[in-house]
Parts: C-alpha cells; structure tokens; sequence
C-alpha cells in the first residue's frame, strides 16, 4: 500500500508498506527535505539498521535498548545527549528501526528533540506495522504504569518492508495480528471474517496473507485517527483489550509481550462484560486467536481484580475514577462500557 493521511494543523503521513520497499526509503527520506538523519534502532535488526544508515548516509547510527526496556524517560534523555554529541540540528530528521517499543521512544524523542524534528518509522514487527507505528501516539512508561508520559505527533513517514519480518521469531510474529483481530472486532465484520480466512496463510507466514492484514489494520486505523486523532471519541474503540491488556502487562512486569496481553485483555473484557458480549462473539473471538496460535487465557498469577483494579484505574484512560473499555456487542460493532472492580471480579471468577 502506499497513501497519504491528513490531519489536523497540515501535518500528514505517507504510509508506504510492501515487499521490497527498503529500497525506495532514501527516495521516500529526500523528500522530507530535511538537511540529514539520525537512525536509531533496536538491537535485534543492527544489521537492517547498518544497510539503511549507509543508503541514507546518516550522521549518526543509535542503538536503543530492545523491547520495552526502552520505553523510558531518562533514555529520551540519554539519545538527546547524543544527538547533540553528533552534531544534529533541527533539520535533522529521525529514522526509528525497530518494534512498537523503539516507535513509540523515538516518536517521542523526534517531538520534543529541539521541539520537534522530521520522524521516519520503519517499522520491523507484525504488531508495529499493524499498530505501533500508526496514529501519531508515542510515549514511555513511568513508574509502573504504560505510557505514562507521552504525546500525540504524527510520524512524516511509515516505510515498511514485510521481508525485514523474516528475523522475527514465531511467537511475537503471530501476536501481533492481535492488534487487526483487536480492530476488526469492534470496526469491521467483513475484515474479521477476512482475518478468519487468512488466519492459517498467517500462522505460516505466507506474504500475501501478511501484507493483506497489514493493509486492513492500517486502512481501519487510519480511517478512525484521521476522524478523532486526539481520541475524544471514536478513536477510543482502537483501545479494545487495552484496558485490562495495559494493567495485564503492568502487573506481569516485564514477563509478558503487549501482543499477548491484548489478546488476553481481549477475552478477559468479553468475559467482564458478559452482559453486554454475547458468549458466541467471545468464542468466535477466542477461536480466530486460537487458529492465530495466540493465548489468550490469562494466567493464574495475573488473576487478581483487586491489582488489576488499582492499574487501569491509574491508566490514561481513566477519568474521575471511571474506566472506560470497547467491547463488541457483535462482530465489528463496538460499544464502551465502563470497568468496575466487580466486572473484573466476573472476568475472573
Ligand atoms: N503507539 C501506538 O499506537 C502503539 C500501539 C500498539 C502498541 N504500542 C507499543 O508497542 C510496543 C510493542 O511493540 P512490539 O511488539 O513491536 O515490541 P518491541 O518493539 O518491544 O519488539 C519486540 C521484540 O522483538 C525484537 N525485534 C524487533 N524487530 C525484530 C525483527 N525484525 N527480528 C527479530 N527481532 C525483532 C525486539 O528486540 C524485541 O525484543 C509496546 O510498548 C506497546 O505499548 C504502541
């Protein structure tokens, strides 16, 4: 795919995503008209990220720590110093190469670096093309709670290879198809029965399945931020399984992966809203996770209402002690209802 979303204030992001578009990013960069680059990247693609520093010719290559370690203030600090040790400018744009987790750092960074500097993502996991790098929402976690401190910018560029996915091991490359499952559930009938279709070419990696979910996912979310960026309204049903899924990940501390406490928030939303979620809705939603070869049974340790409670009431989206989440009332047909400790009692009961 390859389109341009406008938003509010002139901003806008080309989106561009197939199977060898690496070799279009220093075309897609010089367009930005910015003076140079910086690439930061996650460990894990150091040699992807040594290729895309020489295409570009960048000034300067940052490793960031990988996976959600990252997502830290004084490592918003740390990079800030040395962009300055390099000499980078306010015409120096950003190019983050990794997950979500490096995403949603850079992001950050890229918006308050010299107050605001070009941001080009490439984005190296199934649950960063179908999620993270989207939307304009960075942000890093602080003292126990997710993105805790954070803003809304949206990235200039999104340039996504499906081949950088080849290194990816099996478990997060299926989890992240969560986040599609997550949107059509609540948006799209017709792309949860799609996503019921693909779910085997998924589970073996075949490349047009991938890039056929890839494409829903952005096309449903762009469609959504692009109406409410600032989510004060309609983009809230883009957080279905976050709710329980964001206080899942706290309480496991590090032990679980976003994609698989989504899936597991999912489920566990259904069940707290059993009267609001018809049972067939949940179960049709637990098999198409289930032929994705994703868990989404939330493990004994985490069960536990009265913690979960005090997390996501800490959660951005709270308001006044209220908790919001989106569940379906039927495929593709969201609805928000509000959290309480006894609906958590009844998901977990
Ligand atoms: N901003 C948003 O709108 C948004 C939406 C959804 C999720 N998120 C955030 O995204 C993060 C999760 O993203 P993620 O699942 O991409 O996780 P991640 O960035 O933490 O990456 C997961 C793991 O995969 C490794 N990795 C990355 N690319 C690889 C590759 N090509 N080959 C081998 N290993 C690779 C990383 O080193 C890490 O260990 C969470 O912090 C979540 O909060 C943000």
């Amino acid at each position: 795919m390859d389109h341009r979303f406008r938003f509010q204030h002139a901003s806008s992001t080309r989106v561009r995503i197939a199977a060898g578009a690496e070799a279009e990013l220093p075309e897609a960069v010089r367009a930005l008209a910015a003076d140079d680059v910086v690439v930061c990247h996650d460990p894990a693609v150091a040699p992807l990220a040594a290729r895309l520093a020489r295409a570009l010719a960048a000034r300067a290559v940052l490793p960031v720590p990988g996976g959600e370690q990252a997502k830290r203030w004084d490592e918003v600090g740390r990079l800030a110093s040395e962009l300055l040790r390099h000499g980078a400018s306010r015409g120096t744009a950003l190019v983050a190469i990794g997950g979500g987790s490096v995403s949603d750092l850079i992001g950050l960074l890229a918006s308050v670096w010299m107050r605001g500097v070009p941001l080009v993502l490439c984005p190296t996991t199934t649950l960063a093309l179908c999620d993270a790098a989207l939307g304009g929402k960075n942000g890093v976690d602080h003292d126990g709670c997710k993105n805790l401190l954070g803003c809304t910018r949206q990235p200039d560029l999104v340039l996504g290879d499906v081949d950088w996915l080849a290194t990816l091991p099996d478990a997060p490359f299926r989890e992240g198809f969560v986040e599609v499952v997550k949107k059509a559930a609540v948006l799209d009938r017709a792309c949860f029965a799609e996503l019921e279709r693909l779910a085997p070419y998924l589970r073996a990696r075949r490349p047009p399945a991938v890039t056929e979910a890839i494409t829903m996912a952005v096309t449903m979310k762009m469609a959504v931020v692009q109406a409410d960026e600032h989510e004060r309204d309609r983009r809230r049903w883009l957080n279905a399984g976050h709710t329980i899924g964001h206080a899942l990940e706290s309480l496991a501390g590090g032990t679980l992966r976003h994609g698989q406490c989504v899936a597991m928030g999912l489920i566990a939303e259904c069940r707290a809203a059993a009267d609001v979620v018809p049972a067939e809705v949940r179960h049709r939603l637990e098999a198409l996770l289930g032929s994705l070869d994703v868990a989404s049974a939330v493990p004994p340790a985490l069960r536990d209402p009265a913690a979960l409670w005090a997390l996501a009431r800490q959660d951005k989206k709270a308001r006044q002690g209220r908790v919001p989440m989106v569940v379906p009332r039927a495929i593709g047909d969201g609805v928000v209802v509000e959290l309480s400790p006894e609906r958590l009692a009844q998901a977990f009961g």
